[in-house]
């Protein structure tokens, strides 16, 4: 969602922020500004759609050495001009950019500005519009920055600057992510570390309710009683190459193909030198000593979830609740007596597991997080944390990361099971191996598969995907994949389901995917395929070797049956791609998709 960057420094920092921006596209905005200021004073430039718009509408020959940018996912009000960031004062001193929800907003706007007319629809006019306000009675602009922080409720990132001081860019954060970057005469502002690793590896993490004064040569971390923070900057693991694109035409392509290593990578970071499994032992006991556990995850993290249930109960033998975190909040079930909370979140940041995980710490309740960036929010405030090891995921369409969060999900279940004595002929990281294998042959078919997706999928208005068991559940994700990218509407139902309504929709030429990877249901789903086929459904069976039939469309290699689902899903997600390439889609971007959900 909303990505926020800022420079203030000794080189020209249009070139900066533009190139900053264009690293937080991924995830995912419909709008786009900045504010440079100079001794002209401060130049705003913002467009409705994407940055390359916004490199053509700014004034390339404004110079200045202090800036921020902003790209705008909307909450309040459309993807407009207007509602496009920065947003500045009435008078025009103050020029602000904001992630997140400020939740009170119109309760401040009646307290304390019910004469100023607003240009926007946007929660953040009314802040910018406060910070002027708070100033004209307090003449201090950094007091009043820090009491307008303190009376917004909700989520917030914000960056400021000041018309009358060049030399400060006034920063403040509450649940939203944002992070400062220190160099040499030069400090910057972030959403992410990506942004900004253009000029430095070196970061400060912020804390919530923290306000921070940028300087060229000094940041100053405030707590709200105004106490000031010492910390120490931690070094971006990232190297700039990760989030490039390479040779590929999008980053889920080379997404995709990067699975086999991150399996390979994941079994390296999971093992130690005697070949057994590497994990913090407060982990492993707390995964001992729980009764149940809950796993709250969201989309395809939700769908990896799903897939964790069946390793951690078939193997550890603990039970376990996969919840739709958005639903938890609202709906929380009875919990049993000693009860563990996974975290499942690429991002680390999505909003809504968030709140599940501050009520569940309320609670007393323990939580590990298992998420592809360790310094993220999620990561920070559970625990205990495992790292998914999948590098950074750049396409909004999760793919790495979900298998990623598979296998960590499967080695996390055999060192429980180990931890509690029960004995397994099944070794992870051998099958894990055999899985990476398996997954580069299917990287290497995808004129097979290009084919598949321009047979099954040229023009059609929807989609339905069929499987039983785990593969019900790869189906759900398959269908996740084609509809956020293709924009084709499409549903994963268990096959078993579909004589109780949804067969209803199946008419001449409807496509029906169904997953035959699982032997004790192969003959079901067959014979579920064979009822939509006899309707006038156009199917196609993904199957593994061994399992095989005559006419099969698509055949996976052999792997362990529990681990099927890592490999399954790489046709779904090839198809998805080659789907949305026919028709034309932004496939690393798709409409109204953020890849940060940090709104709930
Ligand atoms: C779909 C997708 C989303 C995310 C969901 C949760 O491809 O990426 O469904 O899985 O928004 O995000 P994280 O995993 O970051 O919590």
């Amino acid at each position: 969602m909303c990505g926020i960057v800022g420079y203030i420094g000794q080189d020209q920092s249009q070139e900066i922020l533009l190139k900053g921006l264009e690293k937080l596209e991924y995830r995912g905005y419909d709008s786009a500004g900045l504010a440079l200021l100079n001794d002209d004073g401060v130049y705003v430039s913002k467009v409705k759609g994407r940055i390359a718009a916004l490199r053509e509408a700014v004034d390339e020959n404004k110079k200045a050495t202090m800036g921020i940018g902003h790209t705008r996912w909307a909450t309040h009000g459309a993807p407009s001009h207007e509602n496009a960031h920065p947003h500045q004062s009435a008078s025009g001193q103050f020029t602000l950019v904001h992630n997140g929800v400020v939740e009170n907003y119109m309760e401040v706007r009646e307290a304390y500005l019910p004469n100023v007319a607003m240009k926007s629809e946007t929660d953040t006019e009314i802040v910018v519009q406060l910070i002027e306000h708070l100033n004209e009675q307090m003449n201090d602009v950094a007091a009043a920055f820090r009491k307008a922080v303190d009376l917004l409720k909700g989520s917030y990132a914000i960056a400021l600057i000041d018309s009358q001081n060049p030399e400060t860019i006034y920063v403040a954060k509450n649940k939203s992510p944002l992070l400062i970057g220190l160099g040499d005469g030069f400090n910057v502002v972030a959403s992410d570390s990506m942004a900004m690793l253009q000029v430095t590896d070196q970061f400060l993490e912020l804390m919530d309710k923290e306000t921070v004064i940028v300087q060229r040569d000094a940041v100053t971390i405030q707590k709200p009683d105004g106490s000031k923070v010492d910390r120490d900057p931690f070094t971006a693991e990232l190297d700039a190459t990760d989030i490039e694109k390479g040779m590929y035409p999008h980053f889920m392509l080379k997404e995709i193909d990067e699975q086999p290593f991150v399996i390979r990578k994941i079994i390296q970071e999971y093992q130690n030198e005697n070949d057994e499994i590497k994990l913090d032992p407060e982990i492993r006991q707390a995964m001992k000593e729980c009764d149940r556990i809950y796993i709250i995850a969201a989309g395809t993290s939700y769908h990896a979830g799903l897939l964790g249930k069946q390793f951690i109960e078939k193997l550890a033998n603990i039970p376990v609740e996969v919840h739709v975190a958005s639903e938890f909040s609202y709906n929380m079930p009875l919990l049993s007596e000693k009860p563990l909370f996974v975290y499942i979140s690429q991002s680390g940041e999505t909003a809504d597991s968030r709140s599940v995980l501050v009520q569940t710490k309320e609670l007393g309740h323990p939580a590990l997080t298992l998420t592809n960036v360790p310094g993220s929010t999620l990561s920070r405030e559970s625990d205990y944390t495992m790292h998914l090891h999948a590098g950074p995921e750049i396409a909004v369409a999760s793919t790495k990361a979900y298998t990623a969060q598979m296998a960590v999900l499967a080695i996390l279940a055999v060192d429980t099971a180990r931890a509690k004595g029960i004995e397994l002929e099944f070794d992870p990281m051998q099958e894990l191996g055999i899985v990476a294998n398996a997954m580069e042959a299917l990287t290497d078919q995808k004129e097979a598969v290009e084919e598949l997706a321009s047979e099954f999928l040229p023009t059609t208005r929807n989609c339905f995907f069929i499987g039983r068991g785990v593969d019900y559940y790869v189906g759900l994700e398959g269908a996740l994949k084609l509809k956020e990218i293709s924009y084709i509407q499409a549903e994963g139902f268990a096959g078993g389901e579909l004589k109780h309504g949804t067969i209803a929709l199946i008419e001449e030429g409807t496509p029906v995917i169904g997953l035959a990877t699982q032997e004790k249901v192969n003959l079901s789903i067959r014979g579920n395929i064979q009822e939509v086929e006899a309707r006038g459904a156009n199917s196609c069976i993904i199957t593994m070797k061994g399992l095989e039939k005559d006419g099969d469309n698509f055949i996976i290699p052999k792997v362990h049956e529990l681990l099927t689902p890592l490999v399954s899903v790489v046709p779904m997600q090839l198809i998805s791609y080659y789907a949305a390439l026919h028709r034309d889609c932004d496939v690393d971007k798709p409409r109204n998709l953020a890849k940060s959900v940090t709104v709930e």
